[in-house]
């Protein structure tokens, strides 16, 4: 067993994080060593853990970090966060009422994970419940990502932090050859203020998919 990054681990070829809670969230299997729980990731149902799979280098989400989730879905990567973020915290915004009740069923036992209903296009709803973070994680699977991105971070990013972003190439525009897409999308965001310090394309786990790590140097 080795941990790759902070509360991430590999264990027997597969990774896995420190379990902060016994609840399944999805159909993750529970590997015990010596007394601790650890819950295998999946990069099947997990972009995070797809790019750790294949080579993440900028893990930027520690043992300590806020993180601003921004797609939280029913919980799958929120919940491998949350256990990474055993001293730290996760807001999980979800903007689909019927999703959110899974993620609140799921997720009811950990402590540093707050749910939130609200529109990732709207960070002024949500700013008087979220604080400073130093990663915004998004995975939203719409037109218009890497904006939403920059427009949280001007809100919610402290100066240096890092945004953490899954890009579907077939949500942006499904005619166009998906590095094309990659290439405007990270223009996007560099001209927004972030510079990509690590990107990692996700297949053969989800096709046509990228994560960007970035970095936010706007400190207006
Ligand atoms: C691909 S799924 C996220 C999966 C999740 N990140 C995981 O790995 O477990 C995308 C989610 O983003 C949500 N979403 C899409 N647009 C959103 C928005 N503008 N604000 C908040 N959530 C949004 C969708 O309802 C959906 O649950």
């Amino acid at each position: 067993m080795k941990e790759i990054f902070e509360n991430v681990y590999k264990i027997d070829n597969k990774i896995a994080t420190k379990a902060l809670s016994r609840k399944k969230v999805y159909d993750e299997k529970f590997i015990e060593k010596d007394g601790t729980y650890y819950r295998v990731w999946n990069p099947y149902k997990s972009k995070l853990a797809a790019a750790i799979v294949n080579g993440l280098k900028v893990m930027p989400i520690k043992r300590d970090s806020k993180v601003l989730y921004l797609g939280a879905s029913a919980g799958t990567t929120p919940s491998h966060v949350s256990d990474i973020v055993e001293d730290g915290i996760i807001y999980a915004l979800e903007y689909a009422p019927r999703i959110m009740r899974e993620l609140l069923d799921s997720c009811s036992d950990r402590k540093n994970l707050v749910p939130i209903l609200g529109d990732a296009n709207k960070p002024w709803e949500y700013s008087n419940i979220v604080e400073k973070v130093d990663v915004i994680y998004e995975d939203v699977a719409q037109p218009n990502q890497a904006e939403i991105l920059i427009k949280n971070a001007k809100w919610f990013l402290k100066k240096n932090g890092y945004g953490m972003i899954a890009i579907k190439a077939r949500s942006v525009d499904v005619t166009k050859d998906p590095k094309e897409v990659f290439k405007e999308q990270k223009e996007i965001l560099e001209k927004g203020g972030f510079k990509v310090v690590d990107e990692v394309n996700i297949e053969p786990y989800e096709k046509d998919h990228i994560l960007f790590v970035c970095k936010w140097l706007n400190v207006e």
